[in-house]
C-alpha cells in the first residue's frame, strides 16, 4: 500500500452521526488513507498494523474536522453591489432596488459583459479564500447568465475551478433565478426557455441538481413547478431558494419533488416544515444573507430541531445579500443569530452540508469515505463557531494530498 499516509498526533472530531459525545472526538488520534480514500480512523494506540509501512505525516496536535462543506453559493459573477448595499442603507429595500431593475439583474448585465478570463480569475480568487478555512467541496450555482450561452458558460467556469484547485465542485443550475430584461413581462416564456436549456446543459454534464427563486420577486409555485418537472424528467435533484421573504409554500412545493435542500427559510410554515421531515429535505440557513438585508425574522429553528429535520449552514455567497466569503463566520452567525448550539453549526458545515449535496461520501471522518479534512489551531470544536474575523485553518487534506 504505497499511497497509504498515516495522518497522526491529532485531536479528531470525526462526526460521526452516532457519536456519544455529539462531536466523535478522539484524542491523540490518527487517519490512515490510501490515495483518496479514508481506510482507517480512531486513536493513534489502536493503528492497524498496515499503518506500520504508512507514510506518517504529524499533524501537531492541532483539531481535525472532516473538510469543510460549502454548500450555497454564487460564486461566479461579475461586478459587484456596493453601491446597492449603500441605497438600503438609506433605506431602499431589496425588494424595491430589484423591481426597480437593480439586484440580480445588474450582475446580470456585469456577468454578460465580462470576460471567460475575468469571470474565471474571480471565481477562482473567492473559491480560495473559502478554501483557506478548510472547504473541501463547493457548490456553485449558475443564475447570473440567464441565457443559454451565458448559463453555459458560468457553469463551465464552476466546474473549470474543481479541475483546476484543489476542491470538490458541485453546480447547479439557476436559470430561474430572475426574469432577464430580454423577457421583460414574459416570465411564462422565460420560463419555457429554461426548461428547454436545461437538457442542453445536462446533456453536457455541466449540472449536479437543479435550483429556482421562488418569491414574489422571483418566481410564482407554478413556474417553479415547470423547472422542477423539467430537472426530474431527466432525473436530476432539485433544491430550492425557498420562503427567504415571504411564504410562498415552496418548501411544500419542493418537498414534493423530494428536494434535496430548502434554502434560506425565514417565512418557512408549519406544513413546509413537515413537507421537509417526510421527505427527508435539508434545511440550508444563510446568516449572511439574513444579516446584509438586516432581517428580522429568523427560520424557524426550534420547530426544524423538533421535527428532526437536518439543518445546514452556508455561505450563499453572492454580490446583493451575502458578499461574504467566510464559512466559519456563517457557521458563527447560525449561533448568534438563529440559535444553533456549536454542534449544530459545525455539523451544518460538514454532516448536513454534504446530505445537502446528496453526497454520502464525505461530511464524517469514516473509513471508506473521501479523504478530506481540515486541522485547525483550536483544542475543542466548539470553538470554531466562537472565535470569528481570524482563521483557524492550519492545514488542508483533500482527497488524499496535503494543500500547499
Ligand atoms: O441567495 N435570493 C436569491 N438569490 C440570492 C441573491 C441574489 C442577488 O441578490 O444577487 C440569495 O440571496
Ligand atoms: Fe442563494
Amino acid at each position: 500500500m504505497s499511497a497509504a499516509v498515516l495522518w497522526h498526533h491529532a485531536r479528531l472530531a470525526t462526526l460521526v452521526p452516532d457519536a456519544q459525545d455529539g462531536w466523535g472526538l478522539i484524542d491523540d488520534g490518527a487517519i490512515l488513507t490510501a490515495g483518496d480514500t479514508i481506510v482507517w480512523v480512531g486513536a493513534y494506540r489502536d493503528r492497524p498494523e498496515s499503518a506500520r509501512d504508512a507514510r506518517h505525516v504529524d499533524l501537531g496536535g492541532l483539531l481535525v474536522t472532516p473538510g469543510l462543506i460549502d454548500c450555497h453559493t454564487h460564486l461566479v459573477y461579475g461586478g459587484h453591489r456596493a453601491n446597492e448595499a449603500e441605497m438600503r442603507l438609506e433605506g431602499a429595500s431589496y425588494e424595491a432596488i430589484a423591481r426597480a431593475g437593480g439586484g440580480i439583474r445588474s450582475s446580470v448585465t456585469a456577468t454578460r459583459s465580462a470576460t471567460d478570463d475575468a469571470l474565471l480569475t474571480m471565481a477562482s480568487r473567492r473559491a480560495q479564500a473559502l478554501m483557506r478555512e478548510g472547504v473541501t467541496t463547493l457548490e456553485i450555482k449558475s443564475g447570473y447568465g440567464l441565457s443559454l450561452e451565458a448559463e453555459a458558460r458560468s457553469l463551465r467556469v464552476a466546474r473549470t475551478i474543481g479541475r483546476t484547485l484543489p476542491v470538490d465542485v458541485r453546480t447547479t443550475f439557476l436559470g430561474a433565478h430572475a426574469v432577464p430584461p430580454e423577457y421583460a413581462g414574459r416570465a411564462d416564456d422565460y420560463i419555457r426557455a429554461v426548461c428547454e436549456w436545461l437538457p442542453v446543459l445536462h446533456r453536457e454534464g455541466m449540472v449536479d441538481a437543479v435550483d429556482a427563486f421562488c418569491e414574489t420577486i422571483g418566481f410564482t409555485p407554478a413556474q417553479t413547478r415547470r423547472v422542477f418537472d423539467a430537472a426530474r424528467a431527466l432525473g436530476l435533484p432539485v433544491k430550492l431558494h425557498a420562503e427567504q421573504l415571504s411564504d410562498q409554500r415552496g418548501a411544500v412545493l419542493a418537498a414534493e419533488f423530494d428536494a434535496l435542500s430548502c434554502d434560506h427559510l425565514e417565512y418557512l410554515g408549519s406544513d413546509g416544515i413537515a413537507a421537509m421531515e417526510a421527505a427527508g429535505t435539508v434545511a440550508v440557513l444563510l446568516p449572511g444573507a439574513f444579516y446584509m438585508l438586516r432581517e428580522t425574522r429568523v427560520p424557524p429553528i426550534a420547530a426544524l430541531r423538533e421535527a428532526g429535520v437536518p439543518m445546514a449552514v452556508a455561505t450563499d455567497h453572492n454580490p446583493g445579500t451575502s458578499p461574504g466569503l467566510s464559512l466559519l463566520l456563517s457557521a458563527h452567525m447560525s449561533c448568534i443569530f438563529f440559535r444553533l448550539t456549536p454542534l449544530e453549526a459545525i455539523r451544518g458545515i460538514t454532516q448536513h452540508a454534504a446530505q445537502a449535496l446528496g453526497l454520502r461520501d464525505r461530511g464524517v471522518l469514516a473509513a471508506g469515505l473521501r479523504a478530506d479534512f481540515a486541522a485547525f489551531d483550536v483544542a475543542h470544536p466548539n470553538e470554531l463557531a466562537y472565535w470569528f474575523g481570524t482563521n483557524p485553518c492550519r492545514r488542508v487534506v483533500a482527497a488524499g494530498v496535503e494543500r500547499v
